[in-house]
């Protein structure tokens, strides 16, 4: 293998991994997605069109480029298949230890000996991972962000094991997809954006139960007092409010502190249902 990733892989077709694997066709490299269920790749692939299409007709990207990169990005229900050839995987399943665990023994037997490996996870490190591998060295997170197509930020997450080799080699890649990434050089929960974003949730969900301000008059106070694109009860509702329910449990998991408990509105919001745009209802009404 050379210094450069060429064959890239993502495994698990939901919104993230769809987009992360569009945004790495775009930057000119022969993708395969993968995903278990066929339905999901074929509706991975739908929504992909749209968005590209909307761009096309918008104007925003030429309808060649699209084209093109449609025809760099590969879809496959067999994982073997899938990773044959790859020169780096990124695993966008389900946030489980225990299933990421599984992935990952069976990418370490299926992807060649060169392949990176790595988690778009926020939540789990790739050092719960890399042990369930031969190649702890190739194991880091390469963490993107919702929508991925759309987000510039990528934040590489190296483990005590990561090489360098592996590290310098997912900051290119990221670079030359056209993302801007920046390297964590210790493991830490949340990262950088989720921690600072949740505590921009939590202060928000404070200011809201103690009647402060409506969830309307916050999101202005983001929108129009910091300039924030959406503010942060649209943004819940855009990310999922159960992701945001289960980061504060796994939290409260680790601490065992009463004040990392998910909030009362959130568990809430959970136990009905009401998990943002994707259920047509959360903080807002969609
Ligand atoms: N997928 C792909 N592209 C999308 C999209 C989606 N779901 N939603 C919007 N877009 C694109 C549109 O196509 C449009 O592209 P164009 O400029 O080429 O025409 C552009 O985004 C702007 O869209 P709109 O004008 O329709 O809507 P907005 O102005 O409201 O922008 C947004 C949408 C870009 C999503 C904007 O609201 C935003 O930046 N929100 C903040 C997102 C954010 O903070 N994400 C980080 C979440 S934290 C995270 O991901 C961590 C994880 O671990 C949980």
């Amino acid at each position: 293998m050379n210094n450069y990733i060429e064959k890239v892989s993502v495994i698990g077709a939901g919104a993230m991994g769809a987009q992360i694997a569009m945004s790495a066709a775009l930057g000119g490299c022969e993708v395969t997605l993968h995903d278990i269920k066929e339905e999901q790749l074929k509706k991975a692939e739908a929504e992909l069109q749209n968005i590209l299409n909307r761009k096309v007709e918008k104007k925003r990207m030429p309808k060649e480029i699209v084209e093109k990169a449609f025809q760099k990005l590969n879809f496959s229900t067999d994982l073997e298949e899938a990773v044959a050839e790859a020169d780096l995987v990124i695993e966008a399943v389900i946030e489980n230890l225990e299933i990421k665990r599984k992935v990952f023994s069976a990418l370490d037997k299926a992807a060649p000996a060169t392949a990176i490996l790595a988690t778009n996870s926020s939540t789990i490190v790739s050092s719960q991972l890399a042990d369930a591998t031969s190649r702890a060295e190739k194991v880091c997170n390469i963490h993107f962000f919702n929508p991925a197509l759309v987000m510039e930020l990528v934040e590489v997450v190296k483990n005590p094991q990561t090489s360098e080799e592996t590290v310098s080699k997912a900051m290119k890649f990221a670079e030359d997809i056209g993302k801007t990434p920046i390297l964590l050089k210790k493991e830490i929960y949340g990262f950088t954006v989720n921690r600072i974003l949740n505590a921009v949730f939590d202060e928000a969900i404070y200011l809201m139960e103690e009647g402060i301000a409506t969830i309307e008059e916050i999101d202005l106070a983001c929108t129009k007092g910091l300039n924030y694109p959406i503010g942060p009860f649209k943004l819940m509702d855009l990310t999922g409010i159960d992701v945001n329910y289960h980061i504060r449990k796994i939290k409260y998991e680790e601490t065992g502190e009463e004040k990392d408990y998910p909030q009362k509105t959130l568990v809430q919001k959970y136990e009905e249902g009401k998990l943002g745009k994707k259920s047509g209802e959360g903080f807002y009404q969609y």
